[in-house]
């Protein structure tokens, strides 16, 4: 089954037949929320509030093990992640929507692996390309059905938060080859990677990058919901299409 991951924006599904939630509890602790279980478009899907349906949970705070256990629990086999994120590249205006292909990690004090070497034997999962390939290129399709713009590949720089960055950490962020920053990447990604799961990202730029663009003076929070509410109108229309696309 397909789950999708909704993150700033993107609670809930406009199309979604709800049929049941479910409660989970994981030997991680307890997921962001229910999981919500429905139909989109006639397909069987369930979905999952990253930050709480009432968003309140930041982003270093997210239980991200407990949410993709959960998920895979429930008989997820692939997970769309929904991730809102600054512009770094100049051609990443707000309002963009793209499939990155590439991480790099920033992040630190977050809760990472499954494999701990107490309950689990110490692993070391091969990351070189953190997203699966074949979910990457059905949500590309999926964007071209929807008659979607949607950007192929990108280098996600995932940041601890939950403070934006300055300017002269997006410069270094852009030297080091991130083409956007958001927060919640990781260790969502390599969560996803350890438990088997096939795994990708729609993101989704809501504001310039500090420094950058009309966020030369600062990123103006008030501006991010203004593009984000259609942009995710738009990511809806993609995940609609994802659904129906081969299961296997
Ligand atoms: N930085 C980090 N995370 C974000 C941003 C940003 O500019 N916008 C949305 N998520």
């Amino acid at each position: 089954m397909l789950a999708i991951i909704g993150g700033t924006g993107l609670t809930q599904l406009a199309n979604l037949e709800i049929t049941h939630r479910q409660v989970m509890r994981t030997p991680f602790g307890e997921p962001s929320g229910a999981v919500t279980f429905g139909r989109l478009r006639q397909h069987e899907v369930m979905f999952l509030a990253r930050h709480g349906y009432g968003h309140t949970i930041p982003p270093h705070e997210v239980n991200y093990r407990a949410n993709l256990w959960a998920l895979q629990e429930q008989g997820a086999m692939r997970v769309v992640s929904v991730a809102s994120v600054g512009g770094i590249h100049a051609d990443l205006l707000p309002g963009a929507i793209l499939v990155p292909d590439q991480i790099i990690d920033y992040t630190y004090g977050r809760a990472a692996t499954y494999f701990d070497g107490r309950s689990r034997p110490v692993t070391h999962i091969d990351f070189t390309h953190p997203y699966d390939q074949k979910l990457r290129r059905q949500i590309l399709d999926a964007a071209q059905l929807a008659g979607e713009t949607c950007l192929d590949g990108g280098v996600y720089a995932a940041t601890q938060g939950p403070r934006l960055e300055t300017a002269a950490e997006i410069n270094r962020l852009e030297r080091d080859g991130a083409d956007m920053v958001g927060m919640t990447g990781m260790p969502e990604a390599a969560l996803a990677r350890e438990l088997g799961l096939s795994y990708a990202a729609i993101a989704v730029v809501v504001n310039h990058a500090a420094g950058r663009g009309d966020s030369r003076n600062g990123v103006r929070l008030e501006n991010i919901n203004m593009v984000a509410q259609p942009a995710m109108a738009r990511v809806r229309n993609i995940l609609e299409n994802v659904v129906g696309l081969d299961v296997d």
